[in-house]
């Protein structure tokens, strides 16, 4: 099923490359494959193989992508970044604006830094929080994923849940493992309890308040408004990561709109148009304490570097049109309920959760609530899902911890071959499991 130029590179990138992959999201090895697919280009919502193989893809880079591949906008941008100059390490105007777009679509940042990745937002968020309380402990959530970085490293979602390992990391040492605390999501009675015992030592609460990392998992009501006013209580600030979330749902956070009242929010993934550019922001006391005009230390050479920032601005003028966000929920609720009739049809064990253009299909009855529900799910079948839909030419992220993500770049048919496509491997998943019952 995976071609042979595909097989050509997988044995030179396994030579070359530690395990193949420079990201172990990547791999296919969890769903018991080998050489990977190699994308030779993409547009719109496909891509074409080093094969010349073409897939409907709904990976979207595990979330940037959502204006489609190869926008004629953000190439545009590009192409004039390109002829103006690549990297200046002293600041340009796009920097600016770019940053006072992000300020205009989101109230709870007064004032906002620019990094290259999620992972970087989020490492420095916790940073700040931990210069502005005086603070050491970290508060995080059983299959959340907030990049990583040493602090976030434990019980984590995403490929770290895919690779094994329970979503630890070796290499973390004790006394950074020390200072963090991880929770059962939706749990608000043990969030209540640690704060009892060490409340005065805690910097922050970090949370995805709809969690993409254990596949898409919703806050349940009140929720996030317990979250926050526990924090708020004992003095700790609460970090939103909208990694995924920003931009992706709405023109800005969702978190203030269901229930969170974040100190600091993240940003990465949909505000860099494909390029690599991450943000965190906070009201303007906050943001004080940062290098150069206060005591807490950041800094990147490729920080707010010119062709991401121009990217960033062209992606946020297209995602700014009229009428982007209603698109992208009708065609998120169109291919989700598809797949999810095309499966009970077929007598599968499934269920599937979903938030505008995202969701995540759980080969169990009933969508979890919490990282160790997620955890029991049918895996085979989840596997033999993906290896059918790949071979009808649809590209799933190779784990059941991640979502389907619908872009603008998706076309109408695209999403009905995406149904009929998985109506066909729900139905040879019925058949296999027919003929085992015989055999
Ligand atoms: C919620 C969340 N936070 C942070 C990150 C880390 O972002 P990056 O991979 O850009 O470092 C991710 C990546 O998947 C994420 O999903």
């Amino acid at each position: 099923m995976i071609g042979q130029q595909s097989q050509t590179l997988w044995a030179r990138a396994q030579a070359a490359i530690a395990g193949g992959v420079n990201s172990p999201a990547r791999s296919f090895r969890p769903m018991g494959g080998d050489a990977p697919v190699f994308v030779q280009s993409a547009r719109g919502g496909r891509f074409i193989d080093a094969d010349g193989r073409s897939y409907i893809e709904f990976l979207a880079a595990f979330g940037p992508n959502i204006i489609g591949h190869g926008h004629p906008h953000v190439l545009a941008a590009l192409e004039r970044q390109l002829r103006d100059g690549l990297l200046f390490g002293t600041p340009c105007a796009a920097e600016v604006e770019f940053a006072e777009r992000l300020l205009a679509a989101i109230p709870e940042m007064e004032q906002v830094r620019l990094v290259s990745s999620g992972t970087e937002a989020v490492m420095s968020a916790i940073r700040l929080a931990r210069a502005a309380t005086g603070r050491r402990l970290i508060v995080k959530f059983d299959g959340n994923y907030h990049g990583h970085a040493d602090a976030v490293l434990v019980r984590t979602g995403s490929g770290a849940a895919t690779a094994g390992g329970g979503g630890d990391s070796g290499g973390v040492p004790d006394g950074v493992r020390q200072d963090s605390r991880s929770l059962p999501y939706n749990d608000l009675a043990a969030l209540a309890e640690l704060i009892a015992r060490e409340g005065n030592e805690i910097a922050a609460v970090l949370i995805e308040p709809i969690s993409g990392n254990m596949g898409v998992v919703l806050p349940e009501p009140g929720y996030l408004e317990g979250v926050s006013r526990l924090a708020h209580a004992c003095g700790a600030l609460v970090i939103d990561d909208e990694v995924i979330l920003g931009f992706r749902l709405r023109y800005g956070i969702i978190g203030p709109a269901i229930g969170l009242s974040p100190d600091i929010v993240c940003l990465g993934k949909a505000i860099g148009g494909g390029l690599a550019l991450g943000a965190y922001g906070a009201r303007r006391e906050l943001m004080r304490l940062i290098a150069p005009l206060g005591p807490m230390f950041q800094a990147g050479t490729l920080a707010g570097n010119p062709l991401s920032v121009s990217a960033g601005i062209a992606s946020l003028e297209v995602l700014s049109g009229p009428g982007v966000y209603d698109l992208l929920e009708e065609r998120g609720a169109r291919l989700a309920s598809g797949v999810l009739a095309a499966g009970l049809r077929h007598g599968q064990s499934i269920s599937l959760q979903r938030v505008g253009s995202m969701f995540t299909l759980f080969f169990r009855t009933a969508p979890p609530t919490n990282y160790e529900q997620a955890k029991a799910h049918d895996g085979a079948a989840f596997r033999r899902f993906f290896w059918e839909m790949l071979q009808r030419g649809i590209y799933l992220a190779p784990s059941p911890y991640e979502a389907w993500f619908v872009t603008l770049g998706h076309a109408e048919d695209e999403i009905s071959q995406a149904i009929s496509a998985a109506d066909e491997a729900f139905a040879a998943l019925a058949q296999g499991a027919a003929h085992n019952a015989g055999a």
